[in-house]
């Protein structure tokens, strides 16, 4: 079926109380992995198209690619750039047909940031395209140290609907602990459920939680057995994650575990067949192991049999 918005699958997902995962892509083999698992567990699926994906691959290559693969497939796709940080780039995707944006402005200060939330609305919802933006910055909690610090880092409730209220936006991401990449906590690994829930009785748009990697112990292990260095590597577990969303989250943003799911693939193929250079086979066994994880997190998220 032809792409569909953000809002189309997030709306669904928010009102019937489950999540849905926004996994990112760089190349086919992700892209392939991603949708037959989606297929397979009769799932909505959110493409994530990071700025450093566009420079990788081509935003042409990569909008085409998941748009005829939206097409083939039977159930929902919305294609939406990730932490998108520039105007051109914005642009640039909605003229690529993105169906979604996230613009990113986290990092200014909240005025700032409702300035350029707010134009980038007027501009996508002009044409039909939905929005994410974000306040409160990605840090895990337990790097923060005073309570002051915390309140300064990590999304206020109240400003949180007040963003909403004045920039209009679809969909909002919300800091409560989690940070990107696959070292997340050092100690136990904990997310602010409570502030979701205060947010959530605030605002009536689905909220996303970015850097939710579970960093999976298993296929660490596996990409450890063949010789990966992933010393101290720790994710959100996946108990938080089921909290997380009955506390009011809909996206789940996952890249980390992709990584870490094709790299374990890829190193175990290599070990075990040192006479192979052909790349479809270890490419192939990558693509294996992250459609596992992606078909894992949408069972986990609740998003399987809903097509
Ligand atoms: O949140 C960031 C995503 O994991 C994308 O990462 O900027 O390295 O493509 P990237
Ligand atoms: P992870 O690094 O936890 O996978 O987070 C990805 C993300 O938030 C993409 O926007
Ligand atoms: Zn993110």
């Amino acid at each position: 079926m032809p792409l569909v918005t953000m809002k189309e699958i997030l709306d669904e997902a928010s009102s019937k109380g489950y999540g849905v995962g926004a996994f990112n892509i760089n190349n086919l083999e992700f892209l392939q992995a991603i949708i037959e698992a989606a297929e397979e567990e009769k799932s909505p699926v959110i493409i994530a198209v990071s700025e450093g994906a566009m420079k990788y691959a081509g935003i042409e290559f990569l909008s085409s690619m998941v748009r005829l693969a939206a097409e083939k497939a039977s159930i929902p796709v919305a294609l939406h750039v990730d932490h998108g940080k520039h105007w051109e780039v914005i642009v640039s995707a909605i003229r690529n047909g993105f169906t979604s944006v996230m613009i990113d402005a986290s990092d200014k200060p909240f005025d700032e940031n409702v300035a350029i939330t707010s134009k980038v609305v007027d501009l996508a919802h002009a044409i039909g395209v939905t929005v994410e933006a974000e306040i409160g910055r990605l840090k895990g909690i337990e790097d923060i140290v005073k309570v002051s610090e915390k309140e300064a880092i990590l999304t206020d409730p109240e400003e949180a609907k007040e963003f909403v209220d004045r920039t209009g936006v679809d969909a909002l991401a919300v800091a409560v602990g989690t940070s990107h990449g696959a070292y997340k906590f050092k100690g136990e690994p904990k997310l602010d459920i409570e502030r979701i829930k205060k947010i959530r009785d605030l605002i009536k748009i689905p909220l996303v939680l970015h850097g939710a990697s579970g960093v999976l112990p298993d296929i660490v292990e596996l990409a450890e057995k063949y010789g990966a260095k992933l010393g101290g590597a720790k994710g959100v577990p996946d108990d938080q994650i089921v909290e997380a969303i009955k506390a009011g989250i809909s996206k789940i943003n996952i890249d980390t575990d992709l990584r870490l799911s094709f790299l374990a693939g890829v190193r175990k193929f290599l070990t075990e067949h040192p006479e192979v250079f052909d790349p479809r086979k270890y490419l192939g066994e990558g693509k294996e192991i992250v459609k596992e994880t992606v078909k894992r997190k949408i069972r986990l998220f609740g998003s399987n049999n809903r097509v």
